[in-house]
């Protein structure tokens, strides 16, 4: 047989017991260790104990009766309240239910009732005995015992849980709750509970109104010392009055046994007698419970993954704003690149006064476009940073410098904060400059003429690997519609004329071109923050060294004879260089691409070969790499076009090579100093 029973002396006591009896005995202390036994070996009777920890007689034995392999198993349950006072004694469905009494008393029926159950003369209405007979005092202990392993399970809960009174005072609190509030337990007796939650006060009061309103639970959330809690509120109610309950709890010893007997109420009286919360059927609250869930890393995790997908939702879009914009830009790109080129070449002649002036308009438009078009390619990453060494905090004074008169008109004041350990790091000082120009601009604009006082604060500092800039102004902020907007191109809140909405679009290209993020926020004085974050790069790994100009391995030529070969499958643009160079009275040759490039240069020699880089067929990267090939003392004569860098590939390739280049649109006197130079070489 097994014995199960959480009391070390019950088991040993029984054990020898049974053994005397010619028992071959095994002992188990909670239910789950029973369980392992008898699916090692089953045994002919186990006898459990009622209440134990982790699995219980009464679910042992309700799990056992309901398996087909361990029905057969006689099980005998020893109980100090009477079985049927759990609920459900059909469900626990064991053999027989024994009182537990001091054992001299109960040995005799303990013995007939094993014997009649190993020989199999089961009755089909469980045996009951000795509950006529239970001493109160057991049954003291036994809810006793019950309430120590309701604590256990309590205990083990990682909500915290705290049994209240009806005038709200603490009368239990839990493991969990110790962890929360960092009071022992014993220091929260009797505290009133919003002594235990100070600072919300408001919050459980409104909790407290609603149950009091017949609500059944009352939800929210508060805080507490820097933590989020849940809390949930609930009411006690009393139990529905049992029809014979009202008579004195000694009844409990002498009453009768059987179905529906009064022995089930006389224990449930006992059990109330012993509890804390005593019931009072005319009141109708006796008191709640309050369950508390500390949902601070809950809470944080949930807004770092709201904060993570906003920003790959707002990564994903700028990303296929850049890709549109570039697009539109390199195909603006011809067109303007002719026009303004024209407009300037036909300036350079012999013109009537009118004729001149309207030229000179020509040529301030395209200008203008031009300038909306580096600024659109500028927001598409289309411009390579260089790399020097750069003291951001030395740009930043420069910037504020360039601002300082129209600051202090403005009658704002600076707050500077500077780190002074902050490093040099690899940077393009122009495109920093203008990033941080951008911002000072915008901050100045929004506080200019804006009612208080107009502080402009500046601080750098060292962020582990990153070098974190913020620029904040006492403006009037930026609304919350417009947050996820202001680095698209174009979008501007000013008056038309005041501003192009470019400003924090260049700014956005330029920092994501360094590898480096920016952000703004409001901050809690209303004004506007903008948060800049460079990665610290000491020195270029990525660029490998420049090619050398070959200079030395070119033939010379007299400079009437300068022959330059143009690569390019815009015949507008083939024009255009045409026409500007041709006037320098140098010979040129046209390919519209890099098979046809390669046999014009195959057939002669070129001083200076311009070569687009997007062309169909033969693109000018595949075409720089069969000339690396067969021809490489052509490549310190090349000069690139591009209308823009955009793509990773071309900006590596054009990194990689260190080729001088041209990108479009093209103003007339870039075209002519960059040929100069590249002739110049080839002339040493
Ligand atoms: N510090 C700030 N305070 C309040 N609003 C701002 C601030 N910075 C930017 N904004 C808002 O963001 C919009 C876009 O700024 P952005 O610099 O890109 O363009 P712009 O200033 O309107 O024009 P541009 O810079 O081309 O002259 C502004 O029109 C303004 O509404
Ligand atoms: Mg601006």
């Amino acid at each position: 047989m097994i014995i199960a029973d959480n009391n070390e002396f019950y088991r040993r006591v029984l054990g020898d017991f049974f053994r005397e009896e010619g028992f071959e005995v095994r002992v188990a202390s909670d239910g789950i260790e029973a369980l392992e036994m008898i699916k090692q070996r089953r045994p002919d009777l186990l006898l459990l104990d009622l209440i134990m920890p982790r699995l219980d007689g009464a679910r042992l034995s309700a799990f056992l009766k309901g398996q087909e392999a361990f029905r057969d198993i006689p099980i005998i349950i020893l109980s100090g309240i009477l079985a049927d006072e759990i609920d459900g004694v059909e469900e626990i469905r064991a053999d027989a239910y024994i009182a537990k009494m001091p054992l001299e008393q109960i040995q005799d029926t303990l013995k007939d009732v094993a014997r009649k159950l190993v020989d199999g003369l089961r009755d089909v209405r469980p045996i009951l005995s000795g509950f006529e007979k239970m001493y109160r005092r057991e049954v003291v202990l036994e809810l006793l015992e019950e309430r120590r392993s309701a604590q256990v399970t309590l205990d083990s809960l990682s909500e915290g849980i705290v049994e209240v009174s009806q005038d709200r005072r603490v009368l239990v609190a839990n493991r969990a709750m110790e962890r929360i509030t960092g009071q022992p337990a014993s220091a929260m007796i009797a505290l009133p509970l919003d002594e235990l939650f100070p600072e919300s006060r408001p919050v459980l009061k409104g909790l407290f109104e609603d149950v009091g309103r017949g609500q059944h639970v009352a939800a929210g959330v508060i805080r507490q010392g820097g933590r989020e809690l849940q809390i949930k509120l609930h009411r006690l109610e009393p139990d529905a009055p049992h029809p014979t309950e009202g008579s004195d709890a000694d009844d409990a010893a002498c009453a009768s046994l059987g179905p529906g007997s009064g022995v089930r109420q006389a224990v449930r009286r006992a059990a109330r007698t012993t509890s804390k919360v005593r019931l009072d059927a005319a009141a109708q609250c006796i008191g709640y419970t309050l369950l508390v869930e500390d949902i601070t890393e809950r809470v944080k995790a949930e807004r770092e993954r709201e904060q993570l997908r906003s920003r790959l939702a707002q990564s994903e879009k700028m990303s296929a704003i850049g890709l549109f914009v570039a697009g539109a830009a390199h195909e603006l790109n011809n067109p303007l690149t002719s026009v303004l080129g024209y407009a300037q070449l036909l300036l350079q002649g012999e013109k009537g006064h009118e004729v001149r002036k309207e030229l000179e308009k020509i040529a301030a438009g395209a200008s203008r476009c031009k300038k909306i078009l580096e600024n659109l390619m500028a927001f598409a990453r289309s411009n390579r940073p260089a790399k020097v060494a750069v003291d951001f905090n030395a740009l930043l004074m420069e910037s504020l410098g360039g601002y300082g008169d129209r600051l202090r008109d403005a009658g704002i004041e600076l707050s500077l904060e500077l780190a002074t350990d902050l490093p040099a790091t690899l940077a393009d000082p122009l495109q920093i400059l203008q990033a941080f120009n951008s911002i000072v601009d915008n901050a100045h604009k929004a506080m200019t003429g804006f009612p208080g006082r107009r502080l402009l604060s500046v601080a750098s500092k060292v962020s582990g690997s990153r070098i974190v800039i913020e620029i904040g102004d006492t403006g009037p902020g930026i609304p919350h519609e417009s947050l996820g907007k202001i680095f698209e191109p174009f979008f501007t809140t000013r008056q038309v004329g005041q501003g192009a909405g470019l400003g924090l679009s260049v700014a956005y290209g330029m920092v994501t071109a360094h590898a480096g993020r920016v952000g703004v926020r409001n901050q809690a004085n209303g004004g506007a923050i903008v948060t800049l974050e460079f990665p610290i790069i000491a020195r270029d790994e990525t660029a490998p060294a420049a090619a050398a100009p070959r200079a030395g391995e070119v033939s010379r030529a007299a400079p009437a004879e300068r022959r330059i070969l143009i690569v390019d499958d815009e015949a507008i643009v083939q024009e255009l260089l045409v026409d500007i160079l041709e006037r320098d009275a140098l010979r040129i040759d046209t390919a519209s691409n890099g098979l046809e490039g390669l046999r014009r240069i195959g057939e002669k020699d070129y001083d200076l070969i311009i070569l687009d880089l997007r062309m169909p067929d033969m693109t000018g990267q595949q075409m720089y790499e069969e000339l690396a090939r067969s021809r490489p003392e052509m490549l310190g004569r090349l000069l690139f076009i591009t209308a823009d860098t955009v793509t990773p590939e071309v900006d590596h390739f054009l990194k990689s090579v260190g080729s001088p280049c041209l990108t479009k649109p093209f103003a007339v006197d870039m075209v002519m100093q960059r040929v100069e130079s590249i002739l110049s070489h080839a002339r040493v």
